[in-house]
């Protein structure tokens, strides 16, 4: 048990990405808080099936886009287990559009879920880390896109773009600390964020054809990768990112 009583919060914990993430901590042993805002349902089921196997996890309503709310996620952390380990932050949301076709809403919303929150959510995890004692872990769920240009999908790669340096920044004024701050960063991954690209055969095809290993991710690969991230055998890594890809960034087919 590889996270044997480490609480860890996995924002967006309830579905894509997040979920997988949430389920693989817990199989690992560690106390893990979802926040939901839209689907109480779909995090109580979540919560049940961990516990039904023996796991721990709680969900808490918490809108994390918002520095307080995250406040209040880490409060319900700490005081359901005593002391928060693992920032996970993984909620995320696109919006495609190209830079002529962006409108303020959009922007701003993109850059809320997937900049702002886990901006805010590394502050106020590291003080929490700091006021507890013996540091901690946060990994920021980014994208290839936080290096990669996506036309089409500029919000999107602003946020993630930031992130990268989020990750950098953080990861250095935190490190005497014994805080750790790491990016993964997946490519495509079968989740509700690709649904529309994965049912259509030819844009399906265009995408595995783009990436070396040949198939796009499970989302459980890039939980995996998170539990590494999270775990003490990347106790040397910090302020940089793992690409979880299947070598698409460095393919020369284009999508
Ligand atoms: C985006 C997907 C895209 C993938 C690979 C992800 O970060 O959310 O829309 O297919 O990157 O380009």
């Amino acid at each position: 048990m590889q996270l044997e009583n480490k609480t860890a919060i996995v924002t967006g914990g309830n579905s894509g990405i997040g979920e997988a993430i949430v389920r693989r901590l817990a199989s690992e042993g560690a106390n893990v808080v979802i926040d939901y805002v839209a689907k109480p349902d779909d995090a109580a089921d979540l919560v049940k099936d961990i516990t039904t196997a023996g796991g721990k996890a709680m969900g808490v309503e918490a809108d994390v886009s918002r520095p307080t709310e995250i406040q209040k996620l880490i409060d319900s952390a700490v005081h359901e287990y005593g002391r928060l380990d693992v920032m996970v932050n993984n909620a995320g949301i696109e919006k495609r559009h190209s830079l002529l076709d962006a409108d303020e809403e959009s922007f701003d919303l993109v850059v809320a879920v997937d900049l702002k929150s886990a901006f805010f959510g590394t502050q106020l995890a590291a003080k929490q880390f700091v006021s507890q004692g013996g540091g901690g872990v946060v990994v920021n769920v980014s994208s290839v896109h936080e290096d990669w240009p996506m036309p089409g999908n500029i919000s999107y790669c602003v946020a993630k773009g930031g992130m990268r340096m989020l990750t950098r920044t953080a990861g250095v004024e935190l490190g005497p600390q014994g805080i750790r701050v790491i990016n993964i960063a997946p490519g495509a991954v079968a989740t509700p964020i690709n649904t529309k690209t994965l049912n259509d055969p030819e844009q399906k095809q265009k995408l595995e054809d783009a990436i070396p290993l040949g198939k796009v991710a499970e989302p459980s690969e890039i939980g995996d990768a998170v539990l590494f991230a999270a775990s003490d055998a990347a106790r040397y890594i910090t302020a940089t990112t793992i690409f979880v890809d299947g070598g698409i960034m460095q393919s020369s087919v284009g999508l």
